[in-house]
């Protein structure tokens, strides 16, 4: 069975389609890339799925179950994480205070989700920097801890909306490699991409290229990247040089 199934969904902004009838699924285990250009709609998808907002027409099934309508809350609550592009932690709190609130989502001890917290910054390898305050810590810290507090959620499905835009490539190779071990925690991956190629090339099971809210192509990224209409309509001749 999908884990996630996005079906037909369409999404208007007053006169702009900013989602036209996009549909895909997503499986148990899978590392899923959505690329597409600044106002693509890949934010607006993610939005979609998380309830922020709802369809206008389409479907959203997780687990069979149809979450077209549910809350922002009612999303996490049934496995469905996210992060967020603008990254907006509690700078007076630490590093593993700020991870502990995403884990407060499924318990109401503190000691059980200081060991969640603990255990998601460790994966991340931030164990360096739990016990400092969120204020004063460099972008690559603080796109890990927006992870992290994601991840302390114990998401099925999580969604990283321009996880690594702003890192230098060394920086977002690595990170990337750890996203690429989610699976092994039973969490299934969607990332929202503006360019990084490297990063979608090395990561992605699959990945879903968006054009002006329309699903341009999709399929395994050495397969896709090489399809005239993608390096076309969005990659450019500029990425032509890494896509082939
Ligand atoms: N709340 C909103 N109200 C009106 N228009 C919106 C809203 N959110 C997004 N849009 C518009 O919808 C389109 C898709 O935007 P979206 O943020 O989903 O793109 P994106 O692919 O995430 O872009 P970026 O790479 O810049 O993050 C854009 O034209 C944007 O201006
Ligand atoms: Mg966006």
């Amino acid at each position: 069975m999908s884990l996630l199934e996005v079906k037909h969904v369409s999404k208007r902004f007053g006169g702009l389609k900013a989602i036209n009838d996009v549909s895909f699924l997503v499986k148990p285990g899978e590392v899923t890339f959505i690329v597409g250009p600044n106002g693509a709609g890949k934010t607006t998808l993610f939005n979609l799925i998380t309830s922020v907002f709802h369809a206008d027409s389409g479907s959203i099934h997780f687990e069979g179950r149809d979450i077209s309508h549910l809350t922002p809350n009612g999303a996490a609550e049934i496995g469905i994480g996210r992060t967020f592009q603008l990254v907006k932690p509690l700078r007076n709190l630490t590093v593993l205070e700020n991870v502990m609130l995403g884990a407060f989502l499924r318990t109401s001890s503190a000691s059980k989700a200081e060991k969640e917290a603990a255990k998601v910054l460790s994966f991340l390898q931030m164990e360096n920097v739990a016990n400092l305050p969120a204020r004063g810590m460099g972008l690559p810290t603080l796109k890990r801890l927006e992870i992290a507090r994601a991840l302390a959620t114990q998401p099925k499905l999580i969604l990283l909306d321009e996880v690594v835009a702003g890192l230098p490539t060394s920086e977002a190779i690595k990170l990337a490699m750890l996203l690429k071990r989610l699976p092994e925690w039973g969490i299934s991956t969607i990332g929202g991409i503006e360019h990084v190629m490297q990063v979608v090339m090395r990561v992605a099971d699959r990945v879903i290229v968006l054009d002006h809210g329309v699903l341009i192509a999709e399929g395994v990224p050495q397969d896709v990247v090489h399809r005239p209409e993608v390096i076309e309509a969005y990659l450019g001749s500029k990425y032509k040089e890494i896509a082939l």
